[in-house]
């Protein structure tokens, strides 16, 4: 008899850099894997460009190509009963919409981590955005560089007013209401 294996999917964070992306994937791991047990692995665009997508740069060709790289991945293990969560800036449309084609419709949960570009600016955790202003670093994604929100994602949340366990709640509700994850009792 062959053992059915739990439905994999993909949870794709997509936003301006410093907006939060790798603090919600790693809460959600808290979540989905240490809290419920459940296979999960995350897609970091920094950590990805250490290792899978070494040596591409930031220009539309080599972010295409490492977002890419990124669904193709996601598209294989979610086959496999794991939960990839993606986070990378990953600032075009139609290439985030051609991952949810390669992972599959209803198993593509695109979030949305909508901040306002001045508190990213502001915040500044890397240091970045002064580096981007300056001219020193071009082709700054939201300075000098495009970024395409998404027109319909599956959720939005937003760290400037939300704390990340608010954000969390959010995206674990919806997957939950889809059935993605099974529904689970308070602790
Ligand atoms: S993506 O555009 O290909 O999706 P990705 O998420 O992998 O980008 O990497 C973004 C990270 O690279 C940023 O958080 C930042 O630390 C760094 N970075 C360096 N140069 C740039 C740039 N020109 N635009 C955006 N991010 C940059």
């Amino acid at each position: 008899m062959s053992k059915t294996l739990p439905k994999g999917f993909t949870i794709w964070f997509t936003g301006l850099s410093g907006a939060g992306k790798s603090t919600l994937a790693d809460a959600l791991v808290q979540e989905l894997a240490n809290r419920r047990g459940l296979a999960v692995e995350v897609w970091d665009g920094d950590v990805v460009r250490t290792h899978l997508s070494k040596g591409l740069g930031f220009s539309k060709e080599d972010r295409d190509t490492n977002i890419r790289r990124i669904g193709f991945v996601c598209a294989k293990l979610s086959q496999y009963g794991v939960i990839n969560i993606a986070a990378a800036i990953s600032p075009y449309r139609s290439v985030r919409d051609e991952c949810r084609q390669m992972v599959g419709e209803g198993q593509f949960v695109e979030v949305f981590v909508d901040v306002p570009l001045q508190v990213v600016i502001d915040r500044d955790v890397k240091g970045l955005y002064a580096k981007a202003i300056s001219g020193e670093i071009p082709q700054f994604t939201g300075i000098s560089d495009p970024y395409e929100p998404p027109l319909n994602p599956e959720v939005v949340v937003d760290s400037s007013t939300e704390t990340v366990q608010e954000s969390l709640a959010k995206i674990i509700t919806y997957c939950e209401s889809v059935g993605l994850v099974p529904v689970s009792q308070p602790a």
